[in-house]
């Protein structure tokens, strides 16, 4: 019984301490935001550190009510590393829309990445419209990627280069997604596909 009373403190004890933690590193980020010109939204929250980076003369723009889940246990299905936004070319320009969420999401801009409201992007995702090693051969220029309306992106997914993704769509976990989504579908696998229409 008392090891329960005790149980129960702690664990508020620990909640309270953790809301402000996030309320802090909250308010720093948005300074660190203004101060190197990344442009966010009313109610942006920051569960642990991010990482921000915004090449000279491109645009990162998110919407209101955006959440960031960077520290490993801020989302209870496991979070390997801190998110990461960035643009990585002059004249890149990444939009996110209003009540998105990301857990230790990955997304690297050099060309146009536009990601519409109501995102909801599974732990360890990737969204990046670019091969990286843009002076490999082997490798094709950044496509733009467009991500619709409440699309929810699954654990551990990855999307790659020139991709369009319609509204209400959900990729399954664990999926490459190589090719457009149409919109009203679940879509998973390598590469995804169309697994049934909603
Ligand atoms: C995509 C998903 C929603 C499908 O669930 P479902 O509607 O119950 O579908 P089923 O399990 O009946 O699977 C239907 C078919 O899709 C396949 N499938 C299911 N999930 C898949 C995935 N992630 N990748 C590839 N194929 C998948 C199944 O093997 C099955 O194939 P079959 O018809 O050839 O047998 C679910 O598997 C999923 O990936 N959810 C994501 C959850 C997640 O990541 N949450 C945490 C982060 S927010």
């Amino acid at each position: 019984m008392l090891h329960e009373i005790i149980n129960k403190l702690l664990t508020k004890i620990g909640e309270f301490l953790s809301k402000i933690k996030t309320k802090v590193i909250s308010i720093i980020t948005r300074f660190y935001c203004l101060f190197i010109g990344v442009k966010l939204g009313k109610k942006t929250i920051f569960y642990g550190i991010i990482k921000f980076k915004r090449a000279s003369n491109s645009i990162i723009n998110i919407g209101d009510n955006v959440r960031f889940r960077s520290s490993e246990t801020s989302n209870l299905i496991g979070i390997n590393h801190k998110c990461i936004i960035a643009t990585h070319l002059p004249k890149a320009n990444l939009k996110i829309g209003n009540n998105c969420g990301f857990s230790g999401t990955v997304i690297g801009c050099f060309n146009e990445i536009t990601i519409g409201n109501d995102l909801k992007c599974g732990a360890n995702t990737l969204i990046t419209d670019s091969d990286w090693h843009l002076n490999d051969a082997r490798s094709s220029p950044p496509k733009p990627i467009k991500i619709g309306n409440n699309v929810w992106i699954g654990y551990g997914a990855i999307i790659m280069k020139g991709v369009t993704i319609g509204d209400n769509v959900l990729i399954g976990a664990g999926s490459v997604v190589t090719k457009d989504i149409p919109a009203n579908v679940i879509a998973g696998g390598n590469p995804c596909k169309v697994i049934k229409q909603l």
